[in-house]
């Protein structure tokens, strides 16, 4: 499984990126306006950091409009991938963009039956929401698991990009289901290294260690 991190913030892609864990990087209109940077240098230093996908989205509603921020968009960088939004719009665009070879996310999914058009539209990536869902009182991963099984009975190539991950049960729920890729906001990757007994461990063979006095050397 993939690791994206969902964050504008230039210097948590540069830590995480240092771990080599860190497959691609999406990015949104509200993570941009956190970041308090201009969208296209934004996207353009991302860029320079990580060679995986780095999406990037446009903020048109109409399919014209969407082309022409697109083009810009493509023009940053070879491994910019255009995210659009799941309207009929959006959905032609996908189809429009990925017959030219670009990378397509298609964004804010909430139903497996939208996960269908898009890779009917020929999307690279298929982004659920799961913690949205959550929020309103419904099961966010039940979704992918429906998305899981439709995109291999037809053999559709869409990635699935769980997002909207909130805690580290998403990450592990989204590996046992199989999804392709999951993006995480910097704090939950971090969350998934930390154990209360790996800090205890570490702390009893450190107090050992002193004891014997020796060094390595
Ligand atoms: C995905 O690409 C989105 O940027 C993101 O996961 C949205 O997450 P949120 O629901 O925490 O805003």
């Amino acid at each position: 499984m993939k690791f994206f991190v969902d964050t504008a913030n230039i210097e948590d892609i540069r830590e995480l990126a240092e771990t080599g864990l860190l497959d691609g990087v999406t990015t949104n209109p509200s993570l941009i306006h956190k970041s308090g940077g201009h969208f296209l240098e934004v996207v353009a230093d991302i860029c320079r950091v990580v060679s995986g996908p780095v999406s990037a989205e446009v903020v048109a509603t109409d399919h014209a409009e969407m082309m022409r921020e697109a083009e810009i968009l493509r023009k940053i960088a070879e491994n910019v991938a255009i995210k659009v939004p799941l309207t009929i719009d959006g959905l032609k665009t996908c189809k429009a963009l990925t017959s030219e070879g670009a990378m397509v996310n298609v964004t804010l999914c909430f139903t497996a039956n939208q996960a269908l058009l898009a890779a009917k539209a020929g999307a690279t990536f298929i982004s659920p929401f799961v913690g949205r869902h959550d929020d309103i009182g419904f099961d966010g991963m039940e979704i992918i698991s429906d998305i899981r099984l439709i995109y291999d009975n037809y053999d559709f190539e869409t990635q699935i990009l769980v997002a909207s991950i909130r805690h580290p049960v998403h990450v592990l729920q989204s590996a046992k289901i199989g999804a392709d890729v999951i993006t995480a906001p910097p704090a939950v990757i971090r969350q998934l290294v930390k154990h209360p007994l790996t800090d205890r461990g570490l702390e009893g063979f450190a107090a050992d260690w002193a004891k014997t006095g020796q060094t390595i050397a």
